[in-house]
């Protein structure tokens, strides 16, 4: 018997228009977008799945909002440039440790060398700096359920005209004891990672990808 979609054909074509429209947007416009705007992205946040028996019943994804102008966005933006510090100062000491990394790494400690030095892109860069907390459950799924959630805000945003930018240094300032305090959450609880979100200066063209036959094998 052949299932019936409760959408339409039209429904699909708007949903493929928005797919295919979602880009990362790296640089902003100064205007600020409306807080509703901003709740409606969070709203499709939480419609997104999350590891429900990992964290059994306990609330599981919170959001914070970090508006361009207020102090804490600058302190935030602080504590980005310290993590990639860190985090360049760590891989020097592995690729010290194993030298046969050095090639593949040199372009990403690079990065993060200019990152502690220029700070985080999508922090202090827009007009809302929005960083989601998932907790952690039991086994560990956190960041999976993170980036559907980021997804889901993305394609949201997408469908209302903003840009969007993902900021996934903001997993590693998770584990950062003074970002946690300034999130008021406990620190090891949960899981975090973030995005920007402003109108965007220019509006890329919309994605390309192969063509879904050239990386598809059916197994029929
Ligand atoms: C796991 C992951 C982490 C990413 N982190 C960042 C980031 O921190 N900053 C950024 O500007 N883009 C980030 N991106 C975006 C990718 O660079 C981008 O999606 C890719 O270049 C394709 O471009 P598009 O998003 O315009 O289709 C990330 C993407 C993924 C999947």
């Amino acid at each position: 018997m052949t299932q019936v979609s409760p959408f339409t054909q039209q429904d699909n074509a708007i949903l493929d228009r928005i797919l295919e429209s979602r880009r990362s947007v790296r640089s902003f416009a100064q205007d600020i977008p409306p807080k509703e705007d901003i709740m409606r992205i969070i709203r499709a946040g939480l419609l997104a799945p999350y590891a429900a028996q990992a964290v059994a019943g306990q609330d599981f994804r919170r959001f914070f909002v970090f508006q361009e102008g207020n102090p804490e966005l600058a302190h935030v933006a602080a504590l980005g440039k310290r993590q990639a510090k860190r985090m360049a100062e760590q891989l020097r000491d592995d690729l010290a440790a194993n030298p046969s990394l050095e090639d593949q790494a040199q372009g990403f400690l690079k990065r993060l060398e200019r990152l502690a030095e220029m700070g985080i892109p999508g922090i202090g860069t827009a007009p809302y700096y929005v960083v989601v907390a998932e907790r952690r459950g039991i086994p560990p799924a956190e960041q999976q359920s993170l980036a559907h959630c980021l997804e889901n805000m993305w394609l949201k945003a997408t469908a209302l005209g903003l840009g969007f930018q993902l900021v996934s240094v903001t997993a590693q300032m998770g584990q950062d004891r003074e970002f946690c305090s300034v999130l008021g959450i406990p620190q090891g609880e949960f899981g975090t990672n973030g995005c920007a979100i402003g109108f965007p200066v220019k509006r890329p063209p919309p994605v390309e990808r192969p063509d879904a036959r050239e990386v598809t094998k059916w197994i029929d």
